[in-house]
């Protein structure tokens, strides 16, 4: 066989094996684990690695995604986020496959979550919980950032979109107004939306907004998912179309 003819063979049957895999998670039955038995909650230790997402650290944390945050791989990462929170495959391949981007891991298939505080491929600048790359760690939770962004959802037992819309242009009106090297190109502003409709969607109402406000601090604040709260994944799965709708909406309530 010659080298050519095996090295085709062999990534086919990445391939092949790949898509099967994809196959049995889109058609596995409709349930999540046990979050108490098998995903029980614990903070990462100092060697686990984490990112600056509350979502994905918040499954590292919750063993959906491995504890130590390392050698994460596309298929792992579409695990995870269906079991964990009932989110489709294709919507976790936009992120994922920007993820990859960033890895260190030394394979082109796998990443560690501290490779998605690389700035400028997915990370930009006005998250809603860090700070800017400029001020020096734009990965760790902000608790000064996210008072500014959290304040507009005080006395509200769910936030509306418009009020998620308002307060993340608020937050980039800010980080533009005190960060001397801001910078967020037309693609990072489209990924800021799209967090926000993450938040909304994963703890909301469907492509309405309305996120139930204690379970979206706990996500921010403790990197956890609510279960303790009353959070349940949701039956329907989270569609990219149905992000892709919400972000219209947010899109076009920012511009309000
Ligand atoms: C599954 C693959 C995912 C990857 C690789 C990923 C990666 C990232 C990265 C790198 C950031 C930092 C952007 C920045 O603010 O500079 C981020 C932010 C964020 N992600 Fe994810 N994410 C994923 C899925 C999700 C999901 C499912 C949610 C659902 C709630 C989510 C919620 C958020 C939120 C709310 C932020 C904004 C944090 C902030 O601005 O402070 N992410 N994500």
């Amino acid at each position: 066989m010659s080298l050519a003819f095996k090295v085709i063979t062999s990534f086919s049957s990445i391939f092949t094996g790949t898509y099967s895999a994809l196959e049995s998670i889109i058609s596995s039955p409709n349930q999540g684990t046990d979050p108490q038995q098998d995903h029980a909650f614990q903070p990462p230790t100092s060697t686990d690695k984490r990112s600056p997402c509350p979502m994905v650290n918040a499954l590292a944390n919750h063993n959906y995604l491995p504890r130590d945050g390392s050698n994460i791989s596309l298929l792992k990462l579409i695990q995870a986020a269906k079991e964990g929170i009932n989110l489709a495959p294709d919507a976790t391949l936009i992120v994922g496959l920007k993820a990859l981007q960033t890895s260190t891991t030394g394979g082109w298939f796998t990443f560690n979550l501290d490779d998605l505080n690389k700035h400028g491929v997915i990370e930009h600048d006005a998250s809603l919980s860090r700070k800017d790359v400029f001020f020096g760690d734009n990965h760790s939770f902000s608790p000064e950032v996210w008072a500014t962004v959290s304040k507009h959802f005080q006395g509200l037992e769910k936030i509306p979109l418009e009020v998620a819309a308002k307060a993340r242009k608020e937050r980039v009106e800010a980080a533009k107004a005190s960060n001397p090297e801001f910078n967020l190109t037309v693609d990072h502003a489209r990924f800021s939306v799209l967090e926000t409709c993450l938040y909304l969607m994963v703890f909301g109402e469907g492509t309405q907004g309305n996120a139930r406000t204690d379970w979206v601090r706990v996500l921010f604040e403790k990197e956890r998912l609510p279960f303790q709260e009353g959070f349940k994944r949701s039956d329907k799965m989270l569609t990219l179309a149905d992000i892709l709708e919400l972000h219209k909406k947010v899109e076009a309530a920012s511009l309000e």
